[in-house]
């Protein structure tokens, strides 16, 4: 475990402890069936980053009371949402170092567990009883959907641009940072202005979140990550370092790559092929640029606030975003 994730645990051991038992209790579910699959993908570790988030946010913005871990989990029970159902979509075999749901219950049971994870989300949001924490939950989800729907949409194209990548990206991954941080400033009752630099924090992280993603994707390794790498490649997914480095090929470099897009390369031997393109081209090197951008702005918006543990972990998680590994 590197020196910088080993810090963040240990500055957030009780925000994570209290997160964990927070994600058992909520849950509440009737059937002994959900229960088992909704354990299954909560309880196999996770980073638990987005909860962590709105808690941090929160005490960022001068909350000092207990209440909102319980709240924090709707942030991890959504995602545990999205990702139940862009496994299936996906086509994903692995996620968190385990078989995923599709493939062990079934896609119907996947779909519905995932839509019960849903609910609980909203009805968490409507307990709070603040309809500005309703409204940016549902605002989160239907971008998500959004984004997820738009990329699927983009399965055959490969002329995909840089600018219509951020777009996905913005939709499918940071909104949801981004509320987690928004809901942190409304729980705390904070100034719109505080609201809304925490907002831009989860975006611009966010952004970085998602770009680090697509790049571990052709560079991790899959007991590290807990998910299949070279899954983008197969499921037709045009993410920047690719996006990037086929901008730049020429000749028959450029129609080599354009063959293992429309091949679905699912190799190991073309999956490696493919990232020595990525490597020569620039799309590693370019993308890991712009995710460290990204990472500055956000740890840059920080600087309204004073300096306090918080502030501290919260800039720390920034650099950890770019410098993970799994
Ligand atoms: C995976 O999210 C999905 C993306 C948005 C890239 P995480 O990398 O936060 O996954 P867990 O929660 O730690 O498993
Ligand atoms: C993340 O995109 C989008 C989600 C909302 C889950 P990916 O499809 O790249 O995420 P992973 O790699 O499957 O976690
Ligand atoms: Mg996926
Ligand atoms: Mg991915």
């Amino acid at each position: 475990m590197n020196e910088l994730k080993e810090r963040i645990m240990a500055s957030s051991s009780s925000d994570l402890s209290g997160i964990e038992e927070a994600l058992d209790k909520g849950l509440n579910p009737c059937l002994a069936l959900i229960s088992d699959v909704a354990g299954h993908i909560l309880f196999a570790g996770g980073k638990r980053i987005r909860p962590l988030l709105m808690v941090l946010s929160a005490r960022l913005c001068g909350y000092a009371g207990n209440d909102d871990k319980a709240v924090s989990v709707m942030f991890e029970y959504l995602h545990a949402a999205t990702l139940l159902h862009d496994d299936l979509v996906d086509g994903a075999d692995v996620r968190r170092g385990r078989q995923v749901s599709h493939l062990i219950w079934g896609n119907s049971t996947t779909v519905l567990v995932g839509d019960f994870l849903l609910a609980k989300t909203i009805s968490i949001a409507a307990d709070t009883g603040h309809m500005e924490i309703v409204r940016t939950i549902s605002d989160a989800i239907s971008r998500m959907a959004e984004g997820e729907i738009h990329q699927l949409a983009n399965r055959e194209k490969i002329d995909v641009d840089e600018a219509e990548y951020m777009e996905i990206i913005h939709r499918k991954t940071a909104c949801l940072i981004q509320a987690a941080c928004r809901v942190g400033a409304i729980f705390a009752s904070a100034s719109a202005e505080r609201e809304k630099t925490m907002s831009n924090y989860g975006r611009d992280l966010g952004i970085a979140f998602q770009m680090v993603d697509d790049l571990l994707d052709y560079t991790a390794d899959t007991k590290v990550l807990g998910k299949s790498t070279g899954s983008d490649l197969r499921e037709g997914k045009m993410t920047l370092p690719l996006i990037y480095a086929i901008g730049r090929a020429q000749g028959k470099d450029k129609k080599r790559m354009q063959e293992i897009i429309r091949d679905r390369a699912s190799s190991e031997s073309a999956i490696h092929e493919m990232l020595g393109y990525l490597k020569e081209y620039g799309g590693i090197a370019y993308t890991s640029e712009k995710a460290s951008q990204y990472a500055e702005k956000a740890k840059q918006r920080l600087a309204i606030f004073e300096d306090c543990d918080a502030k501290t972990i919260l800039t720390d998680l920034a650099d950890y975003t770019i410098k993970r590994k799994e």
